[in-house]
């Protein structure tokens, strides 16, 4: 009996060492090199996602086989913390690259450990956060680490749609390995200190003979300025991961699911008198819907999405009524709210992810058009902006739409339109519903008239103000039932709560097939 004790204590201090050794990881230096970087270690990224205590720790103990080319090393843990906690009490599957171990580099047991949260994410119907930190496939396990990444995209494919996907770019992410968070839901980056790019700054060096830095090649500035790759950046671990909690506040866990609701004790029929005057007299002149969104939104809490990428549309999430939604609207004090290829794609894709987590959809309208011009045309504005027309016309969620001022032509259709089946569609006295624009639109109807005029300065005034009187108003629509109600600006957050609770039962049958065909 007392040599079964001793054999049980024994086991239980071996568990001990091994959960110690796990923890520790790649070793205390390597972790304090990693403080002295400014980054945060695994664990402790892990443990501040998560709710205090929360956290559910898998495959602690789990090694690798070793590698080749002499490095047989084997860690437990084989470099990445995974498992399950809460985020407001609601439970998440998260996985943490640890770099102090191989430098957090992939191999078969990492990614296996990686593909089993995945696994029960998309089970339990959970979302899943990944936070990279690594120096890409592990060398030293040649294909198989190729493998391995290849098991972790095909899970990301799969689970698209099912559950949230987030990933933290929170250190280096290079090569192949950049394609799992860039096929997940939101990328996160954390500034200075990570980076994202398909071929490093030596390769580049070696193929275009150019010199450039990792963070002006792929740093988290430059995706979320000029790529459009990162949709969140954050000065610090700290602050990037209480981001990631803030985002998972407005998402359902999964597809089956409503997002959850939050009371912000913002009454629903409270009214911003300020709103009558927001749009100015002259029809040239900008002003910034970031008044309107702030002003209608539960407690003017707004999270931005892709806030420097496109700043011509924006897109982000909020709540009306204590229910999340997303919203997509046109910014005329950014290139005067003018549709192109990248602001097309930038709402094409989020459209897409609110109708696949059942998010209602509102879009504020104050768009003169697509943006013309040969570097639009090459571009692609033909195949991108058909993408957002696309995405709003495939959603089945609660569409509603608000026309502020412009909406003319093709970009005032796509942008989600009753002609392209919007549920609810207002808009304000100050609308504007046209073909083109008063100047445009005189020119081409007039041109002879213009053309022959002694001053055809003046002729074109005339009939630019004729137009206007015709078209610049809401009222036509209005006449022919396009639009179904001219609210006045004040009341806008009112008429969205109640749009949007009519709305709630809201079911629609699409044709059975395998997948529609959204031009890529
Ligand atoms: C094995 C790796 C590794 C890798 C880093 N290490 N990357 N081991 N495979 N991919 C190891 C280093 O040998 C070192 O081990 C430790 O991690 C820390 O790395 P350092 O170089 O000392 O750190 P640092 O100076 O901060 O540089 C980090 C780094 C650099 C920039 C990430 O290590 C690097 O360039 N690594 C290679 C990156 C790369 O090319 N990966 C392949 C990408 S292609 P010791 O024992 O000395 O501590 C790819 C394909 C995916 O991933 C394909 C998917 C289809």
């Amino acid at each position: 009996m007392v040599a079964m004790d001793d054999q049980y204590r024994t086991t239980l201090e071996t568990l001990e060492g091994m959960r110690s050794e796990s923890i520790v990881a790649g070793g205390r230096e390597k972790l304090e090199a990693q403080h002295r970087l400014g980054k945060l270690t695994a664990r402790e990224r892990v443990h501040l996602l998560l709710d205090d205590g929360s956290f559910q720790e898998f495959d602690m103990l789990k090694t690798g086989r070793g590698g080749s080319l002499g490095d047989l090393r084997r860690y437990p843990g084989d470099g990445v913390i995974t498992g399950h906690g809460s985020i407001d009490g609601r439970e998440v599957f998260v996985f943490s690259q640890d770099f102090t171990v191989i430098g957090g580099s992939l191999g078969e047991a990492h990614s296996q450990k990686i593909c089993k949260v995945m696994d029960m994410a998309v089970k339990v119907g959970a979302p899943i956060i990944g936070l990279n930190d690594s120096g890409g496939a592990r060398i030293q396990e040649g294909v198989d680490a190729l493998a391995a990444y290849g098991e972790i995209f095909h899970r990301n494919v799969s689970a698209s749609g099912v559950v949230p996907q987030i990933s933290c770019i929170m250190g280096p992410c290079a090569g192949g390995a950049v394609y799992s968070p860039s096929i997940t839901d939101f990328i996160f980056m954390v500034q200075e200190s990570s980076y994202m790019f398909v071929t490093g700054p030596s390769v580049v060096k070696t193929v275009t003979h150019q010199d450039i830095t990792s963070e002006e090649l792929g740093g988290a500035r430059v995706h979320a300025q000029k790529s459009g790759v990162a949709h969140f950046t954050a000065p610090n671990d700290v602050l990037c991961l209480r981001e990631v909690r803030r985002l998972i506040s407005y998402l359902p866990s999964n597809n089956r699911q409503r997002a959850p609701i939050l009371d912000l004790r913002d009454p629903p029929d409270r009214v911003d008198p300020a709103l009558d005057y927001l749009v100015p007299e002259n029809p040239n002149q900008t002003y910034d819907m970031n008044v309107l969104i702030y002003s209608i939104l539960d407690g003017s809490e707004f999270m931005e999405v892709q806030s420097w990428f496109a700043r011509n549309i924006i897109c982000g999430f909020g709540r009306l009524g204590g229910q999340t939604i997303g919203l997509v609207a046109n910014q005329p004090a950014v290139l005067a709210g003018v549709l192109d290829t990248e602001a097309s794609v930038k709402a094409g894709r989020f459209v897409r992810f609110c109708d696949a987590f059942n998010i209602p959809l509102i879009s504020l309208v104050d768009v003169p058009g697509f943006m013309p011009g040969p570097d639009q045309e090459h571009g692609g504005i033909i195949r991108h902006g058909a993408k957002l027309l696309y995405a709003f016309t495939e959603a089945t969620v609660p569409r509603i739409s608000v026309i502020v001022r412009k909406a003319y032509g093709g970009a005032y259709l796509v942008m989600n339109s009753k002609h392209i089946h919007s549920d609810v569609d207002f808009a304000w006295p100050t609308a504007e519903i046209a073909v083109m624009g008063p100047k445009g639109a005189a020119e081409v109807i007039h041109r002879k008239e213009i053309q022959a005029a002694g001053d055809p300065e003046v002729v074109l005034n005339d009939r630019m103000a004729e137009y206007r009187r015709a078209f610049a108003n809401p009222f036509l629509a209005a006449q022919r039932g396009y639009i179904d109600d001219v609210i006045f600006p004040r009341e806008t957050r009112h008429r969205l709560i109640r749009a949007l609770q009519v709305l709630e039962t809201k079911e629609v049958k699409r044709p059975e097939r395998k997948h529609g065909n959204i031009p890529l």
